[in-house]
């Protein structure tokens, strides 16, 4: 039988406002994407170069001269992108609410994905994060933070609530949906044709919304199938052409995998007609994954890790990890913000997960650098742990 070990999806398991940033603190157009290799600066155009920051100045604070809407864009060759830019103002909103009101201030790195779709680097993961209370007060704290992606899925069990929240706060923030980017996935006992169109109507009503901004297929596996089943793999290959029908229909903005390796993303790749826009996999200095990602930024697939904090545990040795501790006193910063960042600055987007408002504010404060050193060091840890659950024996 596929083992759904903890870490992953099982179907058994499973406020006070943060201080507000100076304005000062955030560096405009100081933070920019690592420009790629020459040799392979064209195959990775979509991780590197569609990088953007945007900053939405309320009105009364903005200085003479200064735009409202200031982001930067750039595609290859380092040109302005002016399509490009009326897109993302488009996709992002524009800087006023409804009602005229200025924004909050809000900082946010974005990647464009192969669907053209917009997707903030740093998103909330909900594993665990269950009770309508606990939700809501996750939500809103979120949202305060400057948050405008969310990760759930079908065997989080928190839909619903997620849902209900985001209609109760997106209006008190001066949001809308399209402010928000929803990504739901696939339960792994959803597998197949017929059972992943119903699965994902059943999230869209669960999360109360007419389109998702992202589906995944969650697991490569079949709930109750063992691993070497052969029907894994055709189950998977007709759930993937129920997510290709969902897209093409507009009920969804982008489609991707979950815990897939590169062999079964060259299975599907024999027979698909819409490349994975995303792989949503386990990405860390302790679990580095070389050749998938090397395997992504080739066929133009958008590389997300989960447990970049070395999943919800009593000690994570990714957070105690020595090398982590001593960057993060040099920058003064705290051990997760540089592991978060070590994921960004190389274009790979993250879902830090945390109940704690503090914890969710220092997540998405990325606002720095770390050193081409500092990225090599950790990414030659030569350590090789996995903390969620391994997908490589599913056939
Ligand atoms: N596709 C998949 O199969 C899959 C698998 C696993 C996860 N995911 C997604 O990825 C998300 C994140 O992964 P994860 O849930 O495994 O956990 P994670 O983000 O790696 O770690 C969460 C843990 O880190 C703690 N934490 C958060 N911020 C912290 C900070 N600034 N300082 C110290 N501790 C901090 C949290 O505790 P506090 O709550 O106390 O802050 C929690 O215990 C998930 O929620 C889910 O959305 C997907």
């Amino acid at each position: 039988m596929t083992t759904l070990p903890a870490g992953g999806p099982s179907l058994d398991e499973e406020p006070t406002l943060p201080p507000r940033a100076p304005f000062r603190n955030f560096p405009r157009y100081t933070l920019r994407p690592p420009r790629p290799p020459r040799a392979s600066r064209r195959r990775t155009r979509m991780q590197y170069c569609d990088i953007v920051f945007v900053v939405v100045f309320p009105e009364k604070r903005r200085k003479k001269g200064e735009t409202s809407f200031a982001f930067m864009c750039r595609k290859r060759g380092g040109q302005r992108n002016p399509a490009a830019r009326a897109r993302l103002r488009h996709q992002l909103g524009t800087h006023r609410t409804a009602d005229r009101r200025p924004r909050e201030i809000v900082m946010q790195q974005v990647t464009t994905l192969a669907s053209g779709v917009c997707m903030p680097l740093v998103g909330l993961g909900t594993y665990k994060t269950r009770g309508k209370s606990l939700i809501y007060s996750v939500i809103k704290a979120a949202l305060q933070a400057g948050y405008r992606a969310f990760d759930t899925a079908a065997v989080y069990r928190n839909e619903t609530e997620i849902g209900d929240s985001l209609k109760q706060l997106l209006p008190e923030f001066g949001l809308e949906r399209k402010d928000i980017f929803i990504t739901s996935k696939l339960s792994p006992q959803d597998h197949g044709f017929e059972k992943s169109l119903q699965a994902f109507e059943w999230s869209l009503s669960n999360l109360q919304l007419t389109y998702l901004d992202l589906y995944l297929i969650h697991w490569p596996g079949v709930q109750k199938l063992k691993s070497e089943d052969a029907q894994n793999q055709y189950l998977r290959g007709q759930s993937w052409k129920a997510l290709e029908s969902i897209y093409k229909s507009g009920k969804v903005r982008a489609i991707g995998v979950s815990n897939y390796t590169v062999g079964h993303l060259e299975d599907l790749l024999k027979t698909a007609t819409v490349v994975p826009h995303v792989n949503q996999v386990e990405y860390h200095p302790h679990y580095l994954q070389k050749d998938l990602k090397k395997f992504c930024d080739l066929k133009g697939i958008h590389l997300q890790a989960y447990s970049s904090l070395g999943t919800t545990v009593e000690v994570s040795p990714l957070l105690q990890d020595s090398k982590v501790l001593c960057i993060a006193s040099r920058l003064s910063r705290s051990p997760a913000q540089v592991l978060l960042r070590w994921a960004t600055q190389q274009g790979v987007s993250v879902l830090p997960k945390s109940t704690n408002t503090s914890h969710i504010t220092e997540n998405i404060q990325l606002d720095f650098d770390l050193t081409a050193e500092d990225i090599a060091e950790l990414s030659g840890l030569g350590i090789s742990q996995k903390y969620a659950w391994d997908p490589s024996a599913i056939h």
